[in-house]
């Protein structure tokens, strides 16, 4: 099964119930980041049929691929979503819900500037480590010296990690293979979490969740629409920005983009009501499972901010 983020952030039944609602049962949750084609994914779900499987990537013509070798295989206990680790990590998995994290060659991204679309980097360890339960096992091999050895300093200097074996699983991803046809050394690395945070329930969403603007009225309504000018809020790890107003009806629509540090950035839309009601608009998708409350709060803010000033 191939999920885009329209599935997993409007999807009622994957709102209500979380990763339920697409791998059933109550087999260990296991999530490979960068699946590619996908053979380590399959491999992992033959062998383990009791176990769950989530793998994870950013390309639609291999995932495409990947889910018809799912399916060919029958292989009903795993599924490939289409969305940003960065943003999947953080929104899609409860606390301590992972048994286990695969990176296997992750992108090294060697220029400077790109460093911060690392997968592992300082800044996206601290959400590794949320969605592992305690016991789970992160994961992480490379060929290139240089992610390895930063990955490595990385992870030894976690007091919450303890280096474990690497598990023989007689695999070989396809850049796996193309590296050792080269004789490339390739590092190896597990990691065990010995401590972590309760293992926490999906919280269940309601998709029609709404915060009141304050003293919003339709005449108001009318001039912020007229008046409508690009709104941008920026914090340390995010950039969110409203692009675009349009009526529809009595209601206003707005189009935003939200961006995180080293992440892609997401559409959406939300909706603002006649009594200034706002929204996630039926036909968007807004990421931020985790804190939508908190979102739609910053949301909120952001628009009123955005009425011109004296009305
Ligand atoms: C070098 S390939 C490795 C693929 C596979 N693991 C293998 O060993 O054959 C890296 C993969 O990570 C994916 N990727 C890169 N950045 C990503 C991100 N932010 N979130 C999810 N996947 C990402 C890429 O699309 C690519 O398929």
């Amino acid at each position: 099964m191939l999920l885009y983020p329209r599935h997993l952030f409007l999807e009622p039944t994957f709102l209500a119930q979380g990763w339920q609602a697409w791998l059933p049962g109550d087999g260990p949750l296991n999530l490979e980041i960068g699946c590619g084609y996908g053979h380590f994914l399959s491999y992992m779900a033959r062998r383990f049929p009791e176990q769950r499987f989530i793998g994870l990537d950013i390309i639609n013509k291999i995932l495409l691929q990947v889910d018809r070798r799912l399916q060919r295989e029958g292989l009903d206990n795993a599924c490939v979503c289409k969305l940003d680790a960065v943003v999947a990590l953080r929104e899609l998995f409860p606390s301590g819900s992972l048994a286990n994290i695969y990176i296997l060659f992750p992108d090294p991204w060697f220029k400077e500037r790109r460093l911060k679309r690392r997968i592992l980097r300082s800044e996206t360890l601290p959400e590794l480590l949320r969605v592992l339960k305690p016991g789970g096992c992160l994961h992480f091999v490379s060929d290139d010296a240089d992610y390895a050895a930063d990955a490595l300093q990385l992870l030894e200097a976690c007091s919450h990690l303890k280096a474990v074996p690497f598990p023989d699983l007689e695999t070989r991803t396809k850049y796996e293979r193309k590296w050792l046809e080269q004789d490339k050394t390739i590092h190896r690395y597990a990691y065990q979490l010995v401590d972590g945070p309760e293992p926490a329930l999906w919280p269940g969403y309601d998709p029609r969740a709404a915060i009141l603007i304050k003293d919003w009225d339709a005449e108001k309504a009318l001039l912020f629409w007229q008046n409508f000018q690009p709104l941008k809020a920026l914090n340390p790890n995010q950039v969110l920005k409203f692009l675009a107003c349009y009526r529809s009806g009595e209601s206003l629509l707005l189009k935003g983009l939200l961006a995180d540090t080293g992440s892609l950035a997401l559409e959406f839309w939300v909706e603002i009501d006649p009594q200034g009601q706002l929204t996630l608009a039926p036909h968007s998708c807004l990421p931020r499972l985790q804190n939508r409350a908190r979102l739609l709060a910053e949301l909120a803010d952001l628009i009123q901010r955005g009425i011109p000033k004296g009305l």
